[in-house]
């Protein structure tokens, strides 16, 4: 295993207590290409992260060094990969503070999480008139699931409102509560507005009914530190690529308690422990979530991802957005014409915005003239857009590598939007 150790150069990215920006930069091998001949501004980190020399390397090395299946071989390569991957999966439980290991599901990504979770606690659970809460700031990953389950349950969506910050309207949830509901399904940060939600006192007021709580966490494990235990959530969905590790690849955290419970989602090898032609004995968590070969690559480069996160301290991490965030909100005040979509009381690292002159679409393009890299359109949250009333927004979306001289080059560039099309 010698080979897992040799990553020491780029898992440490910060030691000071300060938060080293210039090193964390040098961690990041894309963040000093050149787009159209201009040094790229990446700040499009909601839609995808990019990935330290550590993740990479742990992938690398996983095929250079270490390929084999897992959870079968007796030989040694197959030992060493299992160890890799079952080692993963302590450190993103640990990250999250899950209270076993068990309770750690890997997944494709955020999707596949919380269509797990409507499928097969969903249609378990779930009947005709029984009522499924979410939001009206959600992703379509945490909408269309519910619709389905809907379609084939009878069961009843109920939408919380929004108000024109992009907070939830908790009186409104309050109002939406009752003994039929039965899921409480809600993002933790918006993608589309940046809000952080009150997820602790949903999941209080949920339970209190004895509803379930899917918390869609796609957006806040990149950006604060999580403990799934304080939110209280019986389920928490991550997204690997989303949090500098490897794409195909996502967590769902579930309580074991519920996970017992609950039918395999998928079916076939690695998922039993016994198999005739008459019946089938699921295996015990997590593998009876875990059907056929897993993306091993992605879990181990998402144990280095967890390892370069921690390294950086989840908290200085916050700390270094949150400033990114007021200082970015600062910049796009002071360009005529800009309205911020998403003012919410608690807000993560998304600055969206429309302008008056220009589409999004128009204003993306002339931002990738400058090297910089943002997300036009609708974000997969249609209905946000619904909402404001606006057909899409253009997004600025910060990482743990983003910098103030970034938000001015974005600002300048924004100014040249407003020029070319006044
Ligand atoms: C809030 C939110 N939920 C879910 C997803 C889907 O995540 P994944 O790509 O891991 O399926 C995204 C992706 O943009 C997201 O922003």
């Amino acid at each position: 295993m010698a080979a897992l150790a040799a990553t020491a150069k780029h898992m440490v990215p910060c030691t000071c207590r300060g938060f080293d920006i210039d090193r964390i930069r040098e961690d990041f091998p894309i963040l000093g290409a050149k787009v159209r001949g201009k040094p790229l501004v990446y700040l499009d980190n909601a839609a995808t992260t990019q990935k330290p020399q550590s993740v990479i390397d742990a992938v690398s090395r996983y095929y250079a060094a270490q390929n084999a299946n897992v959870h079968r071989g007796v030989h040694q390569l197959s030992q060493n990969a299992t160890f890799a991957f079952d080692e993963a999966r302590r450190k993103i439980g640990a990250f999250i503070n899950a209270t076993v290991e068990c309770e750690v599901i890997f997944t494709r990504g955020a999707t596949e999480s919380i269509n797990l979770v409507a499928q097969s606690y969903g249609r378990t659970f779930l009947h005709a008139g029984d009522e499924i809460i979410i939001s009206n700031m959600e992703h379509h990953s945490n909408i269309v699931p519910w619709q389905i389950l809907c379609q084939q349950t009878g069961a009843v969506l109920r939408v919380i409102p929004i108000d024109d910050d992009g907070n939830l309207i908790m009186e409104e949830f309050d109002r939406l509560l009752n003994e039929k509901t039965k899921m409480v399904a809600v993002v933790h940060v918006s993608n589309a507005l940046g809000t952080v939600n009150p997820i602790r006192e949903i999941s209080e007021k949920a339970h209190s009914v004895g509803a379930r709580v899917l918390v869609d966490g796609a957006q806040s494990t990149p950006h604060m530190p999580i403990n799934v235990q304080e939110l209280g959530c019986d389920f928490f969905a991550c997204s690997g690529h989303k949090m500098y590790g490897p794409t195909g690849i996502g967590v769902l955290y579930g309580r074991a308690e519920a996970l017992d419970q609950m039918p395999p989602y998928q079916s076939g090898g690695d998922m039993i422990l016994s198999v005739t032609l008459e019946k089938t004995v699921y295996g015990r968590l997590p593998s009876k979530f875990e059907a056929g070969t897993p993306h091993i690559e992605g879990v181990i480069g998402l144990g280095a991802a967890v390892d370069y996160l921690n390294a950086a301290g989840m908290d200085a991490v916050q700390q270094h957005e949150h400033e990114l965030l007021a200082y970015g909100t600062e910049v796009l005040q002071r360009v005529p014409g800009l309205r911020i979509m998403g003012n919410a009381r608690e807000k993560a690292g998304v600055l969206a915005f429309t302008m008056d002159n220009a589409h999004p679409h128009d204003i993306g393009q002339i931002l990738d003239d400058e090297g910089i890299a943002v997300r036009a359109g609708h974000h997969c949250a249609q209905p946000v857009m619904q909402r404001y009333g606006v057909p899409a927004t253009t997004r600025a979306s910060l990482g743990l590598y983003n910098t103030k001289e970034e938000l001015d080059a974005l600002g300048a560039a924004l100014q040249k939007v407003n020029e070319v099309f006044s």
